[in-house]
C-alpha cells in the first residue's frame, strides 16, 4: 500500500491529507466551519457540521488524485484539543454545540475552585493550572446548564469527547457500536486525567461533578483501534490519535528530550519533549503528555500555550476589514519600517502561558496620531513573536535547557517578516522544515507506525529536511527597547474584566 491518510480537525477547518512514504503530501481536502460567538468570550462549533465536513474532505482528498481506498494503509486523527462535545449514544445527536477551547464562560467556576482548592492542587495532578482553557469545566457547564444531560450521563447514555473522540465514534459506526475512545495526549488536556497514572482521576471528576461513565477509554496514541465503517474510506484501519500540538511535535521528529517546536496556527504552541520524565512547571507552562506509541512508555512535554496568534490576523481581516486575505498582512506591515510605538496585546480569551490571567482582555497601546494601518499590521505580527519569547523564556527556566534554535511550522511560517522578527526577538536561529504541515504528518506517522508502514522512528527522522533558516540580526538595544514596550503593554491588559 502506498499511502497514509490523516484527518486534521482544527479550530477553523477540517482537512484530510494523504501522505506517501517520504512524508510528502499527495492530496488534500479542506473545508472551513462556522465560528459561533453567542456572547462576548463564548466560542462554539456545530459538531454535526464538523462531522459532515470530515466525510466531505475525505472524499475530496481521494477524488482530487483518484486515490483508491485499497491504497490507504491506515488513517490517523489529529484535532483541536480541549474543545468539548457531549452527545447521546442512541441518537448520535449533540446536546449542545461543541464548546471551543478559547471559550471563557467558565471563568467564575475557575475563581470559585481556585478559592476552594487552589490552582496548585489541580496542577499537581494534571500538569495544568486552573483555567477556562481545558475540557473538564466545559463538560460541567453542559451538565449544569442543558436540560436532561446530567440524567442521561448518569444512565451512561450521554458521552463526552473531544473532537478526536467524536470523530472516532462516528467513523467506527456511531449509534451502531462506534468506539468511545481517546488517546493519552487528548486526555491530558481535560484536567481530569492524572498525569502519572494516565487514568481518569475519580476525585477530580467528583469535584467537577462529572459522571465517570461519560468519559472515553484512554488509549495510546498509536495502535490499531478499529476500522472505518463510513463509505468515504471503508475498511481502513484507524491507527493514530494525537492532539494537534503533540502531533506537530511528532511530525517535526522531536523525539529526544530537549527538542522543541513552535506551531503558529490559530494560537501558538511551543512544546519541548521531556522524555519519560514529568517536569512540573514553576514558570507558568503546562506539563502534558507528548505521545505514547504502542507498548512504549508515555513521553511527556512542557508546553507554552498562546491562545491568539493567527487568529489575530483573521480578526484584522474579518472584524476590521483591514485586509482581504490573511497573507495580505505581510505586505501591509511592510509599508512601514517599524511598529510606530504601537503594541497589540491579543488577550481575547484572557492570557494563557505564562501569565494565566482569565480576566485579561485585548488592548492596543502606545497610539499617537502617527500610527497608521501598517503599524497596526506590524503590531499584530509582532504580538505573536513577543508571546513566543515570553513562553520560550519560561521554557528555559523550567527545563534548565537553553534553546539554541527553534523549529517552526503551521500556517503563519510562510510570513518572512514574522520569521525574521521572531529570530531577532529570540536571538536564536529559526528553522522552517520543508514540510510545514507537521500536524497532519504527525498523526499520519502515529498511524503508519502502528501498521508497519514505517518501521521505526529512524524511518521518520529521514523524512525531515530544512527549507530555510532565519538568523538574528537586530541590534541588542533595539531588541531590548521593543520587548520592554511589550512588557509594559501586557501588564495593562491584566485584570480588565475584574
Ligand atoms: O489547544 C488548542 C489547540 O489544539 C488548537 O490548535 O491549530 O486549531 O489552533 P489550532
Amino acid at each position: 500500500m502506498k499511502y497514509i491518510a490523516s484527518i486534521d480537525q482544527g479550530t477553523t477547518s477540517t482537512r484530510c491529507i494523504i501522505f506517501d512514504k517520504k512524508g510528502n503530501i499527495v492530496s488534500v481536502g479542506q473545508k472551513e466551519h462556522e465560528q459561533i460567538y453567542p456572547k462576548p468570550g463564548w466560542v462554539e462549533h456545530n459538531s454535526e457540521e464538523i462531522w459532515k465536513n470530515t466525510l466531505e474532505v475525505i472524499a475530496l482528498a481521494r477524488i482530487n488524485k483518484n486515490i483508491k481506498v485499497e491504497d490507504i494503509a491506515a488513517c490517523g486523527i489529529t484535532n483541536q484539543r480541549e474543545t468539548a462535545v457531549v452527545w447521546n449514544k442512541r441518537t448520535g445527536k449533540a446536546y449542545y454545540n461543541a464548546i471551543v477551547w478559547q471559550d471563557t464562560r467558565v471563568g467564575e467556576t475557575v475563581n470559585a475552585l481556585t478559592k476552594s482548592h487552589g490552582s496548585q492542587f489541580f496542577q499537581d495532578r494534571t500538569g495544568l493550572p486552573l483555567a477556562t482553557y481545558f475540557s473538564g469545566l466545559k463538560i460541567k457547564w453542559i451538565l449544569d446548564n442543558v436540560a436532561g444531560v446530567r440524567e442521561d450521563a448518569e444512565k451512561g447514555e450521554a458521552l463526552f469527547g473531544n473532537m478526536d473522540t467524536f470523530l472516532m465514534w462516528n467513523l467506527t459506526g456511531g449509534i451502531n457500536g462506534g468506539l468511545h475512545i481517546t488517546d493519552v495526549t487528548n486526555a491530558s488536556r481535560t484536567q481530569l486525567m492524572n498525569l502519572e497514572t494516565v487514568h481518569w482521576d475519580a476525585e477530580l471528576a467528583k469535584i467537577m461533578n462529572i459522571p465517570l461513565q461519560m468519559l472515553p477509554k484512554i488509549e495510546p496514541s498509536s495502535k490499531v483501534y478499529g476500522h472505518i465503517t463510513s463509505d468515504a474510506m471503508k475498511g481502513v484501519p484507524l491507527a493514530g490519535i494525537l492532539g494537534d500540538q503533540q502531533a506537530a511535535l511528532v511530525g517535526q521528529t522531536c523525539y529526544q528530550p530537549g527538542e522543541a517546536k513552535n506551531t503558529y496556527g490559530t494560537g501558538c504552541f511551543l512544546l519541548m519533549n521531556t522524555g519519560t520524565e514529568i517536569v512540573p512547571s514553576k514558570a507558568g507552562l503546562l506539563t502534558t503528555v507528548a505521545y505514547q506509541f504502542e507498548n512504549q512508555p508515555v513521553h511527556y512535554a512542557l508546553e507554552g500555550s498562546v491562545a491568539i496568534a493567527g487568529a489575530l490576523v483573521q480578526w484584522l481581516r474579518d472584524n476590521m476589514g483591514m485586509i482581504e486575505k490573511s497573507t495580505d498582512v505581510e505586505a501591509l506591515a511592510k509599508t512601514v519600517e517599524d511598529n510606530g510605538g504601537a503594541y497589540f496585546v491579543p488577550a481575547f480569551s484572557g492570557l494563557y502561558a505564562p501569565y494565566w490571567k482569565s480576566s485579561a482582555r485585548g488592548i492596543i497601546a502606545g497610539l499617537t496620531r502617527y500610527v497608521n494601518k501598517g503599524h497596526i499590521a506590524r503590531a499584530v505580527l509582532e504580538a505573536t513573536a513577543y508571546q513566543t519569547r515570553d513562553v520560550l523564556e519560561a521554557m528555559e527556566k523550567d527545563s534548565g535547557i537553553e534553546v539554541t534554535s527553534l523549529r517552526v511550522d503551521g500556517g503563519m511560517v510562510v510570513n518572512e517578516l514574522l520569521m525574521q522578527f521572531q529570530s531577532d526577538m529570540l536571538k536564536v536561529p529559526v528553522i522552517r522544515p520543508k514540510m510545514i504541515e507537521t500536524t497532519a504528518l504527525g498523526a499520519a506517522y502515529a498511524a503508519g507506525l502502528a501498521v508497519g508502514f514505517w518501521a521505526n522512528l529512524d524511518d521518520l527522522l529521514q523524512n525531515w529536511g530544512k527549507d530555510k533558516t532565519w538568523k538574528p540580526k537586530m541590534k541588542a538595544t533595539e531588541r531590548k527597547k521593543l520587548y520592554t514596550g511589550w512588557k509594559k503593554a501586557i501588564k495593562r491588559s491584566f485584570d480588565w474584566e475584574k
